[in-house]
């Protein structure tokens, strides 16, 4: 039953969507609706969506209703989510530059919009320095619907809190570039070696990042890149069976040393890639 209005109850037997990993196995498609947990934030979360919708913005999911058991109700955005292996198309300048203009608009919609001061906004990957607008927070390739190449619209808003712009910025760079040592960038991009310092300043472009915010992004990315190991500690410290596995297959805490050395080795390469 909804409490909020909308469709009406489909079953758990809808398709299971794969793709991210907190809610691994409980997310659910019927036709045009998608079924999911609920976050802590959904009442605040879907006025949002909804206000977006209302400036112009259609790169998300409208909200459709919530469930009394814990569950929410969203619009399902047609078109393809790239997930590992990654294929060539997911790894061109024009699908990282489509990704940086979607933030962009993202970003002027949401910056029109009042954050709610009394909502706490999950600290998980939020910006430590807090800041004007409500960053998604989570750009990852899972969470990036695509259209004949082009990102048309960010799902699971769930990790949505206030930050600089260019907070999201770096989160997304850090998978869309990606700002990973070789070795882990092979590892889960097979396509071949790609120009991280060139591909940071396509994106940069197409977001229009301000020379001061260009300056600040790659410490931003070391920052970013800090919180999210923050992230995955704190699931396997609780025992979470998905980001145990994931953990152990992709190298272990080993990797996470081997990006944030190789972070901050190339950070003077990277600030000159974007201000040159
Ligand atoms: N509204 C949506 N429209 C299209 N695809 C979706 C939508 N919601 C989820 N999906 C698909 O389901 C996958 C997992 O959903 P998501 O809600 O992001 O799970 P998680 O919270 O575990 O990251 C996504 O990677 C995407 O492929
Ligand atoms: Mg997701």
């Amino acid at each position: 039953m909804t409490v909020d209005g909308g469709a009406p109850d489909f079953p758990h037997g809808g398709e299971a969507l794969v793709g991210g990993m907190v809610n691994a196995g409980a997310v659910f498609r019927q036709g045009s609706l998608v079924d999911r947990p609920a976050p802590r934030t959904a009442p605040a979360l879907h006025a949002h969506l909804r206000a977006l919708r209302r400036h112009g913005f259609d790169g998300a999911p409208l909200p459709v209703g919530r469930t009394a058991d814990g569950r929410e109700r969203l619009t399902f955005v047609p078109g393809d989510v790239a997930l590992p292996p990654f294929p060539p198309w997911a790894l061109t300048d024009s699908a990282l530059a489509s990704v940086g203009s979607l933030l962009r608009d993202l970003h002027a919609a949401s910056a029109a919009l009042p954050v709610d001061p009394c909502v706490d906004w999950p600290r998980d990957l939020a910006d430590p320095e807090g800041g004007p607008l409500l960053c998604h927070n989570d750009v990852c390739p899972d969470n990036v619907v695509f259209r004949d190449g082009h990102a048309t619209a960010f799902i699971d808003f769930d990790l949505a809190a206030p930050g600089r712009p260019v907070w999201d910025v770096a989160m997304a760079a850090r998978y869309w570039i990606p700002m990973l040592d070789p070795e882990s960038a092979a590892a889960l991009y097979p396509g071949g070696a790609l120009d991280a310092p060139r591909r940071l300043r396509v994106l940069a472009d197409s977001y229009g990042l301000s020379a001061q915010e260009r300056a600040e992004l790659p410490e931003v990315i070391e920052q970013t890149t800090a919180i999210c190991r923050d992230f995955v500690a704190a699931r396997v410290a609780e025992g979470d069976s998905v980001y145990r596995r994931v953990l152990a297959e992709r190298g272990g805490w080993t990797r996470w040393d081997r990006i944030q050395t190789w972070l901050t080795t190339h950070r003077a390469t990277f600030t000159a890639a974007l201000l040159c």
